[in-house]
């Protein structure tokens, strides 16, 4: 355990360090820090201070926590869990933040504002005035009107208001069923015994006004597989996730820009993408290695039907239809890509995965993986710790599925196929996953 710093050390840390990232952004837009209407969304710092604004953010939780006392800080946690949770599920059910006009002083009534989305007046000052309290929204005449700050203008974006959705319909189903699926399947790596599955099979008997059937036929039938009758449901999950991708930390070119592939010696001719969605991957790995002379991407057949290659990527792209779970590979390429996969099942799933390429690989094949490596908990890096827990919990709620630390994927490893040995990890700075680069020993 680290030894305890004074709290005027952690003040002073603070200090310096904000004063380091706020030179770094001097004459950028993103200098002013602010949550105004307009203001940028996100703050991108210069990669030499990557390091120290993650710092400079764990030292404020710190700070804030040690202040709080350990009753405060239990509190501070443990309300606003329900209260956000009921929140967000208002503003996104009565789409308020479409009805709140967008500009920087464009500001609407309360009264107003209800008769719009066909709420009372008192409950929407209510629930409005509470996700003001969270920095959602700002006030602007006190109990009478309201405007948009830069945080709620984005709930007024449709990919947005699908991310919304997807946490307060979805994850929120799914986070208080998580008892009950431990209770009724202990140990299970099924994805039908998923906390998740458990509230989509619950939500839709009772909107068809049937009783939940408890008996689950195929617990090897997943969320998706749930999911795929749904087509809204798809789309707005699939939009989700195209913000989260965007987002600076998921950035895809830690993982491109992090492959040894300008040296010539070590970089492959052919590169197959397993669960390689619309090959954005691949796209961009051929466009940064000229060397690379053909990228596969593998999916399952329905998400690679109608793929089609780039102009500037002709010839040297293909789609194939290929299911990871039930079939051998016999795609041959030089290196395997997998992004964002393992995370989704549970060791014996993933293990087939593995199994499934292993008659592909020579002596000395490659896999690159880009995936969260979870640290090992620390006192310093609690704001780390909570977004690296908080995804492997979502794993869990959806897909009994989770994130994993080195000695998770060293275990995963043995568990498929003894020869394969990770050779590296990196986690660039400011990045949330890392890349793995994984040899087989033949
Ligand atoms: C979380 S997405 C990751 C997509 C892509 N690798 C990326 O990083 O954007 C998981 C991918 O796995 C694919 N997938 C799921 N089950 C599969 C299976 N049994 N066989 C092949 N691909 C599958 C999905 O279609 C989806 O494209």
């Amino acid at each position: 355990m680290a030894p305890l710093r004074s709290v005027s050390e952690l003040a002073s840390i603070i200090e310096h360090h904000t004063q380091a990232v706020e030179e770094g952004l001097k004459g950028t837009p993103e200098s002013e820090f602010s949550l105004a209407f307009g203001a940028p969304l996100q703050i991108q710092v210069p990669p030499s201070l990557e390091a120290t604004r993650g710092e400079l953010l764990e030292t404020i939780d710190e700070l804030r926590a040690r202040l709080l006392g350990p009753l405060g800080y239990l509190m501070a946690t443990v309300l606003p869990t329900p209260v956000l949770t009921g929140v967000l599920h208002v503003l996104h059910a009565f789409d308020i933040a479409s009805h709140v006009p967008l500009g920087p002083n464009a500001e609407i009534s309360y009264e107003e504002l209800g008769e719009r989305c066909g709420l009372p007046e008192d409950d929407t000052r209510q629930i409005l005035q509470a996700a003001i309290a969270f920095r959602i929204f700002a006030e602007v005449t006190p109990d009478v009107s309201v405007r948009h700050n830069a945080a709620s203008s984005n709930f007024a974006v449709p990919a947005m208001k699908d991310m919304l959705g997807l946490f307060v319909d979805e994850q929120c189903g799914g986070a208080c069923k998580l008892v009950e699926s431990l209770q009724r399947f202990p140990g299970s790596g099924e994805p039908g015994h998923a906390a998740h599955v458990l509230a989509f099979r619950e939500a839709k008997a009772i909107k068809e006004g049937k009783v939940v059937d408890r008996d689950i036929a195929d617990p090897s039938k997943g969320l998706f597989d749930y999911m795929a009758d749904d087509e809204e449901r798809v789309a707005r999950f699939r939009s989700a996730m195209g913000v989260s991708t965007k987002s600076l930390a998921y950035r895809a070119s830690y993982f491109i820009d992090n492959l040894p592939w300008a040296d010539q010696n070590q970089c492959p001719g052919t590169v197959a993408d397993i669960g390689g969605a619309g090959g954005e991957i691949c796209q961009a790995i051929l466009r940064a290695y000229p060397n690379v002379k053909k990228a596969y991407v593998l999916d399952l057949p329905e998400v690679v039907a109608g793929a089609k290659a780039p102009e500037d990527l002709e010839g040297r792209i293909e789609y194939e239809s290929y299911n990871f779970l039930a079939e051998k590979v016999t795609r041959e390429a030089d290196v395997y890509v997998f992004r964002h996969i393992f995370h989704d099942w549970s060791d014996q799933y993933a293990a087939k995965i593995l199994k499934n390429l292993v008659p592909a690989l020579k002596k000395g094949s490659k896999i690159w993986i880009s995936e969260l490596v979870l640290s090992d908990l620390s006192d310093r890096n609690h704001t780390k710790d909570q977004m690296q827990r908080g995804a492997d919990m979502l794993m869990k709620f959806g897909h009994n599925a989770k994130e994993r630390s080195k000695r998770g994927w060293e275990t995963l490893l043995a568990a498929a196929d003894e020869r394969l040995r990770i050779a590296s990890i990196t986690r660039p700075d400011g990045a949330h996953d890392s890349v793995i680069e994984i040899v087989f020993d033949a």
